[in-house]
């Protein structure tokens, strides 16, 4: 592209500040960023002009979960049919490791980060733990795809080399890239990052399967028979994966999907809550749920929309093909944006100045016919680290870990 078409397009969708700088930049500058130019999305920037765009309009109903006293009754009959799939290599891990953490204000991959006290105990350690306490039980490691951005990508390839991947079968760990959306400031003016970047982020955790196809990885897994597939989150230090009883629950239901669930702690609790919309397994986030909805209530006293999602779910690979046919909408969220001013100065701004575009994992939960709600033990399984203090905090996943057993 040259700069006297890039200059067009830029006008035609009113973002020409884009080229400010142009003149200052070297050849290679240059034809960089004509080329991330010629790659950007353009209709995303209509979806500023109604944020909502999401909102969801079906008709809910509460959808109750396979509760722990169920699990703990029928746990042989699962594991026996978990173990059983996971021996015969059916059952893979998809690790979303793509995000930017910034609520925990460290700037290197979220997995990377030491939270341990008296020793070294890094997040992404926590997580293989766990799935080697599985590996010990099958008698070897399931698959492990791991999805970074072109943002933390070397740093969390290196770490886990540096590490020697923490004791996991490297043969069965891959990494692949997702996808970068622009990033916008309130009028829809995308953000220069540098004089001669555009200002790129993750496009958040939604685009999972869509990559993993378009690195040739879905291929892989239908050639190796896997049938399930999981998807669980960076920071949920205490996070268990393909284990064998979810494994089996899951299977045993006839279901597409199986989520891991905690029972809301009280009505307000953020988190968002499994339910069905229009019969069809649907999440309804925590600033979205109306107040009759949170408080209903059935005979005994129970919450009915009690059921709270923790990103870990496992799908049949068959319908995560199938959903693919279906576009899964973009979130819109306020964000705060570092970036370049007219003047050519670095801005690190302290409140939001600005949106991101986002696809989020559990939208996909829509496409499929239906979905079991698994509960699980909060304080056994659920310890996410989104913030350096409080809620949902290294703080409060260590006093879990400490819980657990894990030394520090
Ligand atoms: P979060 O919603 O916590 O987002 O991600 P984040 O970007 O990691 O953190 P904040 O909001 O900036 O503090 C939930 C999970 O989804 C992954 C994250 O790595 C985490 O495991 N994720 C998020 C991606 O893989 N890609 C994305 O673009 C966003």
């Amino acid at each position: 592209m040259t700069y006297n078409d890039a200059y067009s397009l830029l006008e035609k969708h009113s973002q020409t500040q884009l080229l400010r700088f142009y003149n200052e930049l070297d050849e290679t500058e240059k034809s960089a960023l004509l080329s991330q130019i010629e790659e950007l999305d353009f209709s995303l920037l209509a979806l500023t002009k109604n944020r909502n765009n999401y909102k969801k309009s079906g008709t809910f109903s509460p959808l109750g979960a396979m509760t722990v006293s169920e699990i703990e009754r029928r746990r042989e009959e699962f594991e026996k049919v978990g173990l059983a799939a996971l021996k015969d290599n059916k059952v893979a891990a998809v690790l979303l490791a793509g995000g930017q953490g910034t609520r925990l204000g460290f700037d290197k991959p979220k997995g990377s980060f030491n939270i341990g006290i008296n020793r070294e105990l890094y997040i992404f350690e926590c997580l293989i733990n766990n799935m080697l306490d599985v590996a010990k039980r099958v008698g070897g490691c399931f698959p492990l795809y791991i999805m970074i951005s072109d943002k933390n990508n070397a740093d969390t390839v290196d770490f886990f080399e540096k590490h020697d991947y923490f004791g996991y079968d490297s043969s069965k760990i891959h990494f692949f890239v997702q996808e970068m959306a622009p990033s916008v400031d309130f009028d829809g003016k995308i953000f220069l990052e540098d004089k001669g970047k555009i200002s790129l982020s993750p496009n958040g955790n939604g685009g999972w399967f869509s990559s993993l196809k378009k690195a040739g990885y879905v291929e892989k897994l239908k050639e190796d028979g896997v049938e399930w597939v999981s998807i669980f989150a960076v920071d949920n230090v205490l996070q268990r994966v393909n284990d064998p009883a979810f494994v089996g629950a899951t299977i045993l239901s006839g279901k597409e999907c199986g989520a891991k669930v905690i029972r809301k702690n009280a009505p307000d609790e953020r988190i968002g809550v499994l339910c069905l919309e229009d019969g069809k397994p649907s999440i309804v986030e925590y600033y979205e749920i109306t107040d009759d909805m949170k408080n209903l209530k059935d005979e005994n006293g129970n919450l009915l929309y009690s059921f709270g999602v923790t990103l870990n779910y496992l799908f049949r690979l068959d319908a995560l093909e199938r959903s693919l046919s279906v576009s899964t909408p973009y979130h819109i969220v306020e964000k705060k944006i570092p970036y370049i001013n007219e003047k050519g100065e670095k801005i690190a701004p302290k409140t939001p100045n600005g949106l991101k575009f986002e696809r989020l994992a559990f939208d996909i939960i829509r496409t499929f016919d239906g979905c079991l709600p698994f509960e699980i033990v909060r304080s056994y399984e659920f310890a996410p680290v989104k913030n350096p203090t409080g809620i949902d905090s290294v703080e409060s996943a260590r006093e879990l870990l400490r819980l657990n057993g894990v030394e520090l």
